[in-house]
């Protein structure tokens, strides 16, 4: 199919199909839950059934008669645990409510007893027996709730630094010759993985493994041994595929020192597969948002004042805050800036990261008022945000390392036929359908961390590469194995590739779309040492110096210059000159500017990106151009999405196979985010209603009928050694804006809160 693997252009790696493709295909990969235990026993959550409050009696009369029943731990005979920190402030875990501490309850669905049995439907049967009694309290739900506390982010969370500012906004906006204030609101959504939030725990004497489908082996080893109390070497996280994460896989959730400590104190390994419903309140989500954007411009379109404030929804202990102002006080040029984000507390379990966390949310807000701004103006929006691009970051005035914004706009335009549209609101239809065309920005920083990688290579040039990266589905085992291959110079089908487990080197966590860049500059550093050991033993050594100059790719953009400069390596040769039959090496690799506490954070699974605005003396975003039409029925307002067209730039695109499948599967999960998905909330009870994937809509084939991806060629030589922006959070981003400014076209009317459904036109 070649509309599956386009043609590399200039700084592309080729399209290769993906390493796991087989065994994806032919179920040979193996997720947590499918990994056989020697005699295991079954978990069963049970949950609490109200939001605030607290725990009386439990009756488990009933429950004990179900034959096979084990054990049940409820918070008075729970194992002690430690408390856990958050990972955004140092720590591992994505909430620092812990279940079975004390009577007390938090939220709804917060775990409150744990059966164990022989089967799983031992344990599911007697945790649908067990009885609670509790004093429940008013909980408060979202945003005006009674109940709930606001207060300003900043400093809260170490994940969320700043309000950004410049100039003066009050005046420049006062004096303004056109001005714009607009509210938008975004929906809770959940990111419904399609592997549940399971996990496996096996204790071998005193070392436990941990099977469970995670987006951070080190970061879990780590949390978990921490609230066992154990020493990290003593615990192995293992999960070879995993299942989608979307970032609700980023950080420790409560359950899996739990089922650990329950497994030690049984002495058998257990297996825990929790509902699709309890995935909603065991793990993280994306919360909430309000946004109040003031846009002024002068008459001929340029920005002279931009104000953008933000709320989210947190839970009552953990300062949560995805904070977007970041990027959207810098996408465009503009002298005078204020903003502020403040949290709102309410009786919900912690909120966390889900698909580009702060841009989402963010930037459909600043990409509608953008629109606006240009009806308003009576111009084109594409030329609003030419006249309106940025060089610098308008904050802190440093360059960006590459941005191909307007680039992108223009093939997009070009390729969505933009040039065809009427501006005028209602003024294309066809028949009972009215025709918008919308179009919005998208843009994600691009984030980098510390990683290490051991490679080995044989005389026949078999390579193994080890690297405690995650294959999440984006393609990760496909591009560092094209990376080893390029680098060394074997065939791709010599190389192997061992990911998601935390006994190999480590890599980063899975998230802020930093993997690429971080595993296969790690990567490509390794094999660059392996090729100088190789070098040496077969060249002269009076020229040695030059030539592994010329050959080691100290250049910044590895595979195309490497493909170019570097002569053949005989290996054979080589490895005859040093007389060994296997030559390994570990490395460890960190961006340009990462702490000094970079490498030992990296073996204690902490943290530590690098990039976006917060590189030294430069900003790196990824960039694109999303142009969308829209099909309102006049009579039914049934909103269909035709066509999505987006055009995107993103450094070096390692494998346009791949990487087409992650942009393409942002813009329809954009689509998803604009016309369908939302957990609804019952403001009684806090609790989430919609919490299936039958109610809980997702689009199907026919939703998505015509989905295009182009990628621009971008070199970009001051990011990483590989010259790749992440690009997987890329493509959801701007999709919600783009989609409401097309219904806006067709219709006439400007919703502001997401998603927009039939009910919503007018
Ligand atoms: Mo992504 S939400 O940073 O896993």
């Amino acid at each position: 199919m070649t509309a599956a693997a386009p043609g590399p252009k200039t700084n592309m790696g080729q399209p290769v199909p993906r390493y796991d493709a087989a065994a994806k295909v032919t179920g040979r990969a193996t997720y947590a839950s499918d990994m056989p235990l020697d005699n295991p026993a079954y978990a069963f959550l049970v949950t609490s059934a109200i939001a605030k409050g607290r725990i009386d009696r439990f009756e488990f009369d009933d429950a004990k008669r179900v034959r096979g029943v084990i054990d049940i731990v409820t918070h008075e005979n729970a194992p002690k645990l430690k408390d856990s920190k958050l990972f955004s402030n140092g720590g591992y875990a994505g909430t620092t409510i812990q279940p079975l501490k004390s009577a007390e309850i938090a939220h709804d669905g917060q775990i409150i007893a744990v059966v164990v049995a022989e089967s799983y439907e031992a344990a599911r049967e007697a945790a649908n027996r067990v009885k609670v009694s509790y004093t429940a309290a008013a909980p408060s739900a979202t945003f005006d709730s009674p109940g709930t506390t606001t207060a300003a982010a900043k400093g809260q969370s170490s994940q969320f630094k700043e309000d950004p500012k410049i100039g003066d906004f009050a005046k420049a906006f006062d004096a303004a010759e056109v001005k714009l204030i607009a509210s938008y609101e975004t929906p809770t959504q959940h990111p419904n993985p399609m592997e549940l939030f399971t996990t496996s725990c096996a204790w071998m004497g005193d070392h436990l493994v941990i099977y469970e489908g995670s987006q951070y082996v080190y970061g879990l080893k780590n949390g978990v041994a921490e609230q066992l109390g154990i020493d990290a070497d003593k615990v192995r996280v293992v999960n070879p595929y995993v299942g989608g994460g979307f970032g609700s896989r980023g950080s420790m959730t409560p359950r899996t020192a739990i089922i650990a400590a329950i497994a030690k104190r049984l002495n058998r390994p257990i297996k825990l597969v929790p509902t699709r419903d309890q995935g909603f309140t065991i793990a993280t989500y994306r919360a909430e948002t309000r946004h109040e954007i003031k846009l002024g411009a002068s008459r001929d379109g340029k920005l002279v004042a931009l104000r953008h404030e933000g709320a989210e929804v947190s839970s009552r202990p953990d300062a949560y805050c995805v904070g977007g102002t970041k990027t959207t006080t810098r996408l465009y040029a503009c002298p005078n800036v204020d903003s502020l984000v403040s949290i709102v507390r309410a009786d919900r379990n912690t909120p966390g990261f889900m698909r580009s966390p702060p841009e989402v949310p963010y930037l459909f807000a600043l990409e509608s008022a953008l629109d606006e701004l240009a009806v308003k103006l009576n111009m084109d929006p594409v030329e609003l945000r030419r006249i309106n691009d940025a060089t610098r970051d308008p904050i802190d005035g440093k360059p960006y390392t590459s941005r191909s914004l307007m680039a992108c706009f223009d093939e997009a335009a070009r390729a969505f036929g933009w040039s065809q549209r009427s501006p005028q609101p209602k003024s294309m239809s066809d028949g009972d359908w009215l025709i918008g065309y919308g179009c919005a920005a998208t843009c994600y920083p691009t984030a980098m961390a510390p990683s290490a990688a051991r490679v080995r290579l044989q005389r026949d040039g078999r390579t193994r590469v080890e690297i405690a990266g995650h294959e999440i589905g984006t393609g990760a085992y496909t591009v560092i194995a094209q990376t080893a291959a390029e680098r060394l110079g074997v065939p791709l089908e010599k190389v192997a590739v061992f990911m998601g487990d935390s006994d190999l080197p480590p890599a980063p966590v899975a998230g802020g779309s930093n993997s690429t860049a971080s595993t296969c500059s790690a990567v490509m550093m390794v094999c660059d040492q392996i090729r100088q050991r190789l070098l040496k033993a077969v060249m002269p050594s009076d020229s040695l110096a030059d030539k592994a100059k010329e050959t080691v790719g100290i250049s910044p953009a590895p595979s195309t210059q490497a493909a170019k400069g570097d002569r053949p390596l005989d290996i054979e040769k080589a490895f005859d000159a040093l007389g060994v039959g296997v030559v390994e090496e570990y490395g460890e690799w960190k961006p340009e500017g990462a702490p000094m506490d970079s490498f030992r954070a990296m073996h204690n699974g902490q943290v530590r990106l690098v990039g976006g605005h917060q590189m030294k003396d430069k900003i790196a975003y990824a960039f694109g151009a999303e142009f969308v039409e829209v099909r309102v029925n006049r009579f039914t307002h049934e909103i269909r999405c035709p066509r999505l067209v987006g055009a995107f730039a993103a450094g070096r695109i390692m494998n346009p196979r791949t990487a087409r499948s992650q942009l393409m599967g942002g813009l329809i999960w954009g689509m998803s985010s604009a016309l369908l998905e939302a957990t609804e909330i019952d403001d009684r009870y806090a609790r989430y209603v919609n919490d299936n994937l039958a109610d809980y809509l997702v689009p199907v084939n026919a939703d998505v009928p015509g989905v295009e991806v182009i990628m621009l060629s971008e070199q970009d030589d001051h990011i990483n050694p590989v010259g790749a922006k992440g690009l997987g959070e890329l493509a959801n981003v701007g999709t919600n804006a783009a989609i409401c400014n097309a219904i806006y076209h067709a219709t006439g009317q400007r919703i502001r809160k997401l998603p927009v459904r039939l009910e919503n036109i007018e």
